[in-house]
């Protein structure tokens, strides 16, 4: 696999702030070709999560709704991610695989199982938190819900969250603060991170 740049996804609770951030970052990163993605993925799995999954009707399967976000995490590696990264950019994503382990994960799968699935999907190279109140986090979010969306799961969601940022996986950034602030936090994080590795 031919990759010379850094892989870099933004997780947190939904209106947390991770659009708002993964955007403000890329724009920082300007110098380091820093590109956006998010997942759902722009790709066919990714539209039909969007249409389906997150905003359907009924409800899927917990296990099917896991299979369908790996087949997406395949999809956007594939088109989106690693071409960006042959040409050394700095791939900053929004939602990744700890969305997974998270939304599937509170919904009663388990996580080595996810991780199974997952096995395919590119390793991030550093993974921040944005952490919000979960209760903020509704307030926030005037747009329709999704059907992932109801305080007990976003409960359930941060504590696995919780724990990837014990485990060391998820560095954890507070998202309570002004947008400018937040993006302050991440961008210092992101540069330390950045200096480390060179
Ligand atoms: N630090 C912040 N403080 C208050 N509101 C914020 C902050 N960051 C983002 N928002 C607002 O909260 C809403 C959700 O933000 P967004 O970036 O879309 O979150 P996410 O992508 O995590 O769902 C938007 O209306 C956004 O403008
Ligand atoms: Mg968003």
């Amino acid at each position: 696999m031919n990759k010379k740049g850094v892989f870099i996804v933004i997780e947190g609770l939904d209106g947390s702030g991770k659009t708002t951030q993964a955007k403000l970052l890329v724009a920082k990163l300007r110098r380091y070709k820093a590109v956006y993605t998010a997942e759902p993925s722009k790709g066919k799995i990714g539209k039909f999560i969007r249409r389906r999954v997150l905003y359907g009707a009924k409800r899927f399967p917990t296990a099917v709704e896991a299979l369908l976000f790996a087949a997406d995490r395949l999809e956007h590696i594939q088109n989106e991610v690693l071409p960006a990264l042959a040409e050394g950019c700095v791939v900053v994503s929004d939602r990744y695989i700890y969305s997974s382990l998270a939304y599937q994960g509170s919904a009663g799968l388990s996580l080595e199982w996810i991780e199974a699935v997952n096995r395919h999907a590119l390793k991030p190279d550093f993974a921040l938190f944005i952490d919000v109140d979960p209760k903020d986090v509704e307030a926030r979010l005037k747009r329709r819900k999704s059907v992932m969306e109801n305080i007990e799961t976003q409960l359930k969601v941060r504590q696995i969250y919780q724990s990837f940022i014990e485990k060391g996986e998820l560095v954890k950034v507070d998202g309570n603060k002004p947008k400018e602030l937040v993006a302050e936090e991440v961008l210092k994080q992101v540069l330390a991170f950045l200096k480390r590795r060179l």
